[in-house]
């Protein structure tokens, strides 16, 4: 008896996790020890996705033709500049315990009215505020000067560096500041694989600007961010701008927006573009003691600057992008696992399949050519066609290419499109130009 054909299913969180691990994308991290909860490795092949998302970003913000700087701040932060910016006393989440099974929640996830979702009593202790962020102590003293903190998020390196950058760079208001870089919150409960981690990597950038101009920008920002989700393959119907609602702003924010994806789990935050007003330049201000004021040449007179901030958490990006490509298609009686990804954002651009062994040796020199220009890409030369091109399309691989019986006389090759499955036929010197074309593609 014949076995029935597999049929295509939606993408859940559960393949996603189960691809990223099959096939290099992502390891629990310290996986041999049994892992730490909400941490993760990057495996080679995410590690070049990440290294393409990071590029992405920064080639949307250097398309809008203003005046964008980059720095990198340090991981940890003495504990004045986390008391200025309200992360010590403002920084938690509100904890509850189930008495019976320990099992801890997040007060604000949970109905505490119903019994504990994992063990059916009704037993809780008070909901408590945890603090989220990872303290430390720096150097051999043990007192309260050598206190700092790893930064959950990367925003304030930037406010602190605010006048260093303006002094040495000989820039003007408005211009902006961005960094990409690693983030830490010892989060109550991490969930959903790379959406809610305790070590995760941000990209932020801070505009500053005049409390005159701000509202523009915010604007011009909103839809900058929504035309870069665009640029990096998701369709426009599963991401939308979300207006916070006056009882969700932060009292020093006039207007914020989330950018959120529908996730299997529900429509969440992908990015936050807020306008901060002055309140963090203000307040470092305040607590250092430092004048972090313009002077403003056509008013002839000082103030502190306004921000507008763009922040999306990488991994969270990552993630998103897996799940707008996963695909399950039938093929023939087969099932084929294809990601779709956008060529900007693949890990690999393309494979080099000779057909036969026949065909290896001037294969080989086409790819080792791809490799100077810079391409990432792989060489393929075990099992069957159809086999590599299934391993591929696992990855995310746009083309694929194959030497043939051919090639040595029309001086060509076959080029297998991931989505289409159509193939054509291209002038082997055509090659390096073809892909490069298909990763700036619109
Ligand atoms: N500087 C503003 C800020 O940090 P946020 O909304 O707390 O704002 C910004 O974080 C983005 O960082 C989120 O939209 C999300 O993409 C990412 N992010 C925040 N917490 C995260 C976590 N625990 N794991 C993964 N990504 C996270």
């Amino acid at each position: 008896m014949s076995q029935p054909s597999p049929t295509p299913s939606p993408v859940t969180l559960e393949k996603i996790v189960s691809l990223c691990k099959r096939r290099g994308f992502v390891y629990q991290s310290a996986d041999i020890y049994g892992g730490l909860n909400g941490v993760y490795d990057i495996g080679p092949l995410g590690t070049l996705m990440k290294n393409n998302i990071r590029a992405a970003w920064l080639r949307s913000l250097k398309m809008l033709g203003l005046d964008i700087l980059q720095q990198e701040g340090s991981l940890l932060g003495p504990e004045a500049m986390w008391h200025a910016s309200g992360h010590t006393t403002n920084f938690h989440d509100p904890l509850i315990d189930c008495l019976v099974c320990k099992h801890r929640f997040r007060a604000d996830d949970i109905d505490i009215n119903k019994p504990c979702p994992h063990c059916g009593n009704k037993s809780w202790t008070e909901v408590r505020e945890f603090h989220l962020m990872f303290k430390t102590q720096v150097g051999a003293a043990a007192d309260q000067s050598s206190l700092a903190y790893l930064r959950p998020e990367t925003a304030q390196a930037i406010f602190v560096n605010f006048k260093n950058i303006m002094s040495s760079n000989r820039v003007k208001i408005p211009f902006g500041v961005a960094q990409i870089g690693k983030a830490f919150r010892n989060e109550i409960t991490p969930k959903q694989f790379l959406f809610r981690m305790r070590e995760f990597e941000q990209m932020e950038i801070e505009w500053f600007c005049t409390p005159e101009t701000a509202l523009d920008f915010f604007k011009l920002f909103s839809d900058a961010r929504i035309a870069f989700y665009a640029a990096v393959g998701i369709q426009p119907e599963h991401i939308r701008l979300r207006p916070h609602e006056a009882n969700e702003l932060s009292h020093y924010s006039s207007a914020t927006s989330d950018v959120e994806y529908q996730f299997p789990f529900g429509w969440k935050e992908l990015e936050g573009i807020a306008y901060r007003g002055n309140f963090d330049l203000t307040q470092h201000m305040k607590h250092s003691g430092k004048d972090l004021s313009v002077f403003d040449d056509a008013t002839g007179q000082s103030y502190v600057p306004h921000v507008v901030e763009c922040s999306v958490g990488v991994d969270r990006l990552f993630l998103t992008l897996l799940f707008e490509a996963y695909h399950e298609e039938l093929e023939g009686d087969d099932l084929r696992t294809v990601l779709k990804l956008h060529p900007r954002i693949a890990p690999i651009k393309a494979a080099f399949f000779p057909l036969t062994k026949a065909q290896a040796e001037p294969m080989k020199k086409i790819y080792q050519e791809m490799l100077s220009h810079g391409l990432e890409v792989q060489y393929d030369l075990s099992g069957s066609i159809g086999k590599r091109y299934r391993r591929q399309d696992e990855i995310g691989t746009p083309f694929c290419f194959t030497y043939d019986f051919e090639s040595e006389t029309d001086g060509a090759v076959t080029v297998r499109d991931r989505d289409t499955m159509q193939q054509q036929r291209i002038p082997i010197n055509q090659i390096g130009q073809f892909i490069h074309d298909k990763i700036n593609a619109k």
